[in-house]
């Protein structure tokens, strides 16, 4: 569809902090993309996962808890944003020290991962049915391994684990990123993996400017 339309895919994973949303924020912004971060979803879920009263220890409980809840989507700017029963919670709520603890370990179960797959493909119709959008950039982990293999363009991020966080304390946040990483990497369904044929980029050594100069080169070749 996309070679008829124009309209593009690109998926973009990486570990945390390797620099996955400032990039595809601005190359969102400089080839007109709807731009998704997957990684919001699942703190997004997290969030209301935790405030239901759930634990990632318990996780028989929590498909009935997801029953409960009605995904949809609001578009701010260039970004979609995952609302849940109508509500998008604020940045900081998603990514408070709590959810940064919890969020890989919600993430790591089946039923969570289930039910967020669906949404998440459904989100290159929402960019498709918006003349505002020439295409999606969709981030995380997965992106080009399992929730669209057949992306025009897969990028994978990686960085030094210095650089890595000195990004995130200059967030100002709290976060383990190498235990998160671990977890991520090492969890049965839907592992972080650099997906065979993606296009490998190294954030740590270049400013910002210069990795979106480079993926945007490639995309637009
Ligand atoms: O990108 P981030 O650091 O905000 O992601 C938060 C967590 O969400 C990450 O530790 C693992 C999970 N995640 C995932 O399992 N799959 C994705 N596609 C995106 C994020």
């Amino acid at each position: 569809m996309s070679e008829s339309s124009g309209f593009k895919i690109i998926a973009v994973d990486g570990g945390a902090a390797t620099g996955k949303s400032s990039t595809s924020r601005a190359i969102a912004e400089r080839l007109k993309l709807m731009h998704v971060d997957t990684g919001a979803h699942y703190r997004t879920l997290t969030y209301a996962l935790l405030n239901a009263g759930a634990d990632s220890a318990a996780p028989n409980a929590i498909p009935a808890l997801l029953e409960s809840l009605q995904l949809d989507t609001t578009i701010q700017g260039r970004s979609a944003l995952l609302s849940i029963n109508g509500h998008v919670p604020a940045d900081a709520q998603i990514r408070s020290p709590e959810v940064n603890a919890k969020v890989s370990k919600f993430a790591a179960l089946e039923s969570v991962r289930e039910f967020l797959f669906q949404y998440q493909r459904s989100q290159a119709q929402v960019a498709r049915d918006l003349a505002e959008f020439t295409g999606l950039i969709m981030e995380g982990r997965d992106i080009g391994s399992i929730i669209f293999p057949n992306a025009d363009f897969r990028f994978f991020l990686f960085a030094d684990e210095a650089t890595r966080a000195a990004r995130r304390s200059n967030d100002g946040q709290t976060d383990s990123i190498a235990e998160r990483d671990k977890r991520d990497s090492q969890r049965k369904t839907a592992p972080l993996v650099c997906p065979e044929g993606a296009i490998r980029v190294d954030t740590g050594p270049l400013p910002l400017e210069s990795v979106v100069e480079h993926i945007c080169a490639i995309i637009t070749a």
